[in-house]
């Protein structure tokens, strides 16, 4: 996953995409396969550090089905034996993704973007939670939660200062070689003002909506793992890079 020359403007959707790459890893053994084998897997086993919700109660606040939770389930348990992730543990995670760039300082926005309470840690229910809007919610509800990476101090609007943050993450992670600072913040700037649609240096949720619904190229990155009946084997995670 080398990139090479302009991104484009691309930053957008790459920020996207990186999170969504989480949602591959997490299901990687085919994400919801709802074959066999799934019998086995005691989601309410309680010898975690943190005891998982009810499956049942997972399933009313996710849209992933039963068999579906259980595959989720059972590959976080494989990760994180504990029942919770670590920022840390994000960090190793999106190293392993991005084995060519430097992922820590996005792996670090990420994980706060899932980590509704401001906590250190993110158990299954927020992790699933996320996964379960990042790959099934509607367009709205996957912008609200881009959104949220954005506004890093999530006080309702994203300013210059946390656009720069997030635009030189992602070209840290994916960008090679490095670009220099100056790059970074020329990007960002001109994403900025793009969005910023009545210049006031406040992006409001109504003025990143806007601009990400009117733009094909976002909506579609948005679209790119969406599955009602989740099947996904893995192999859109090549064609994509080609835009
Ligand atoms: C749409 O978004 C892409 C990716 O962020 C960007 O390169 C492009 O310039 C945008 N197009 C418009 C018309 O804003």
């Amino acid at each position: 996953m080398a990139f090479t020359g302009d991104l484009q403007g691309m930053e957008m959707v790459l920020t996207f995409v990186g999170l969504l790459f989480l949602f591959l890893f997490f299901g990687r053994y085919g994400v919801i396969n709802t074959g066999k084998d799934v019998d086995g897997v005691d989601v309410e086993k309680p010898t975690l550090h943190f005891v998982p919700s009810s499956i049942e109660r997972l399933q009313s606040i996710t849209r992933f089905s039963r068999d579906e939770l259980k595959t989720l389930y059972r590959n976080f348990k494989t990760e994180c034996p504990h029942g919770i992730v670590s920022e840390e543990k994000f960090k190793s995670i999106y190293r392993g993704l991005f084995p060519t760039g430097e992922a820590e300082m996005y792996a670090h926005y990420a994980f706060h973007a899932f980590a509704h309470r401001d906590e250190e840690i993110i158990n299954f229910e927020e992790l699933a939670v996320g996964l379960s809007l990042l790959q099934k919610g509607t367009l709205e509800e996957k912008l609200r939660w881009t959104f949220r990476l954005y506004d890093i101090n999530h006080d309702g609007y994203i300013t210059r200062e946390e656009m720069a943050k997030i635009v030189e993450s992602v070209h840290l992670m994916v960008v090679e070689p490095p670009l220099a600072d100056e790059s970074h913040l020329a990007h960002s700037e001109k994403i900025f003002n793009k969005f910023d649609r009545n210049g006031d240096g406040y992006v409001t949720f109504d003025e990143f909506y806007e601009s990400c619904v009117n733009n094909q190229t976002i909506v579609q990155s948005m679209m790119v793992f969406h599955k009602e009946e989740c099947d996904v084997d893995g192999s859109d995670e090549t064609t994509i890079w080609h835009h």
